[in-house]
């Protein structure tokens, strides 16, 4: 198994992307510990993990809380005594519209969460795995961290930060064995699209782009994350790896 006994977090996992590969993870033998808002969602997960044979604890966690992503990791070594990964995916994807229009204060609450967060969570995370003798940490980017979209300036904003942002965390960390990638995926079917005004039309769009001619599963996204997290890519830091079904190589 990729990633036996491995302590690892995952932000936004009460749903989508953030849950398929807390439970994948958890497949792959780590103990998982699942950052959400949504105590319900949380613990069913938690509990869906544990039935599976699988280790999970769900720690009640908004990553606009200094406080709580703070206490995440210190309950994290609390119980588990160790933190190896950590995949940052909490992520909303508005405000969305023409760029002139984008409100300010929702501007500045999408960067808070999709990118002011990750920097919160790397910090603590990286001191926890330093304790640990090394770790790798996974940031959720998009393919709108390396291209832009019309109607998406903000989030695109927040996700090529992200991507500098990784790669800036890699190099000042790769000497202490901690290693740092983004993932960037394309249109996945998850309900983050359920958040943008006209998501179906929008995401129809994104997915007709994609020259596999079909959006990703959250699944497929996990996968690739569990990868960047175990020790079969020990030698990869600092890259950004797209999950996109081809639409960045057109
Ligand atoms: N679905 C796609 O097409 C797609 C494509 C590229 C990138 N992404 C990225 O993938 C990540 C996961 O999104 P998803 O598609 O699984 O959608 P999703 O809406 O199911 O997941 C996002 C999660 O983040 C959580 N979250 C939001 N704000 C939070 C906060 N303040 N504190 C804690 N958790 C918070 C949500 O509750 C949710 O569980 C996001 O970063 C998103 O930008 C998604």
């Amino acid at each position: 198994m990729l990633l036996e006994n491995k302590v690892i977090i995952v932000t936004g996992a009460t749903s989508g992307i953030g849950a398929a590969t807390a439970l994948e993870a958890a497949r792959q033998g780590a103990k998982v510990v699942l950052a959400g808002r949504r105590e319900d969602k949380g613990e069913a997960l938690a509990e869906r993990i544990r039935a599976e044979g699988g280790k999970a604890l769900f720690v009640r966690t908004d990553v606009c809380r200094a406080e709580d992503i703070e206490a995440l990791v210190a309950r994290t070594l609390q119980v588990f005594e160790r933190l190896d990964g950590a995949f940052n995916n909490a992520g909303i994807p508005g405000p969305v519209g023409t760029f002139v229009d984008v409100p300010p204060e929702e501007y500045r609450r999408l960067m808070a969460i999709n990118l002011d967060s990750v920097l919160l969570c790397m910090q603590h995370q990286i001191r926890a795995m330093r304790k640990s003798g090394g770790g790798s940490i996974v940031n959720c980017a998009s393919i709108l961290g390396l291209v832009g979209a019309p109607a998406f300036s903000a989030y695109s904003t927040a996700k090529h930060g992200l991507v500098g942002m990784s790669k800036a965390a890699a190099l000042d960390h790769a000497a202490e064995g901690i290693r740092v990638n983004a993932v960037l995926p394309g249109p996945v079917e998850t309900e983050i699209w359920n958040h943008v005004n006209q998501g179906e039309a929008v995401f129809a769009a994104f997915t007709s782009g994609v020259p596999m001619q079909r959006y990703a599963r959250a699944e497929e996204v996990a996968r690739p994350v569990v990868f960047l997290l175990s020790s079969w890519s020990s030698y990869v830091t600092g890259t950004s790896l797209a999950i996109d079904g081809g639409y960045t190589s057109r």
